[in-house]
């Protein structure tokens, strides 16, 4: 198929997602910016059509933490393209410091959006995925799920679904740090699921890129004054960009599935059992390992099928 790929990106209209936007129009591919807030996205859309010279730069409206815009826009893009390509699950909610939230389909919303929401789109959009000659998908994950080498972290499988009841100690870090190992359990579960199929699906540890002021402005004060600190030592987003573009588009990773891929492009490990204090050190700091909780089966499948759960109490 080579050039004039379909691609979805979510949350395109800023950082890492605008970045890729953008290498995939000059590249030549149909782009599918998939946005939340049409009117602060068209700006962006208009940019990167001007700067690529390439017109197949589309804007659709998708809001991930609601099952029914994930239908809608599922529905219309179905309408519209007859197959698809690449899909980039780029958006996530990470308002550090906010306030316990429920999305509309009664989800809390840093799962609904940053896990349910990537599991529901990728489920209606297989038939189209699997007319594709080179399906890929690609999840972005973050070093936050390094927290699971504490073997005293666990997922809080039985809250996330239906309102919490004691709310007490919520915060959403730590929704964040879950919901993105349990994206990694999904990469690694879904990439088993559609093996038959030839779609592949893998995930990018993001360590860091710079963020801008309005996703800064996102988190609680506390939080902004970390990230900006942050901020000074972080890439730019357009290198995780680079990395989301060679992942889904070179021969080099045309046949690798079920993995996560750190920043330097390396496939990553399951950490080791029982580590020695040096290995406890190199996992750590090292961006080679991921904890063994994401790569427990039972974990997989308790997260596979609570996703199946919350999308059949929305069906
Ligand atoms: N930057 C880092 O240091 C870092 C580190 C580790 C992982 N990551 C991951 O990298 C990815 C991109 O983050 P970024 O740094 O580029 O941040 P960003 O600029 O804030 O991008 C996040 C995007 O997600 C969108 N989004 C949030 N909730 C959404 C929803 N319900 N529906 C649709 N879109 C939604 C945002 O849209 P709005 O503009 O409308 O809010 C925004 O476009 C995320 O998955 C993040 O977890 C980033």
């Amino acid at each position: 198929m080579g050039k004039g790929k379909i691609v979805i990106i979510t949350g395109a209209n800023s950082g890492i997602g605008k970045a890729a936007a953008f290498l995939f129009a000059k590249g030549g591919h149909t782009v599918i910016m998939a946005c939340r807030n049409l009117e602060k996205s068209r700006p962006v859309q208009q940019q990167i059509l001007e700067e690529s010279k390439n017109d197949k730069v589309e804007l659709m409206e998708l809001d991930m933490g609601s099952f029914a815009s994930i239908w809608k826009f599922c529905s219309e893009f179905k309408e519209r393209f007859e197959r698809l390509d690449i899909l980039i699950h780029n958006a996530a909610y990470f308002n550090h410091g906010s306030k316990y939230r429920l999305s509309p389909d009664n989800i809390e919303l840093t799962f609904a959006t940053n896990t349910f929401g990537p599991f529901f789109m990728t489920e209606l959009l297989l038939e189209h995925l699997k007319k594709s000659e080179d399906a890929r998908i690609l999840h972005a994950s973050s070093n936050i799920v390094k927290h699971f080498f504490d073997s005293k972290r666990k997922i809080d499988f039985d809250r996330l679904i239906g309102e919490m009841k004691d709310t007490r100690g919520f915060s959403v870090y730590d929704m964040y740090c879950q919901s993105k190992a349990a994206l990694v359990m999904l990469t690694f579960k879904m990439a088993e699921e559609y093996k038959e199929q030839s779609i592949k699906v893998n995930a990018l540890q993001i360590n860091g890129a710079k963020m801008s002021k309005e996703t800064l402005q996102k988190v609680t004060a506390g939080w902004r004054i970390i990230a900006r600190i942050q901020n000074l030592f972080f890439p730019p987003a357009e290198k995780m960009a680079d990395i989301y573009y060679n992942m889904c588009t070179s021969e080099e990773y045309q046949n690798i599935t079920g993995k996560l891929i750190n920043d330097k492009k390396e496939i990553m490990t399951r950490g080791v059992d029982n580590p020695s204090p040096l290995m406890q050190v190199k996992q750590l700091t090292r961006n080679s390992f991921y904890p063994k909780y994401v790569a427990q089966k039972e974990n997989q499948e308790k997260i596979w099928s609570l996703c199946l759960e919350a999308v059949r109490t929305f069906r």
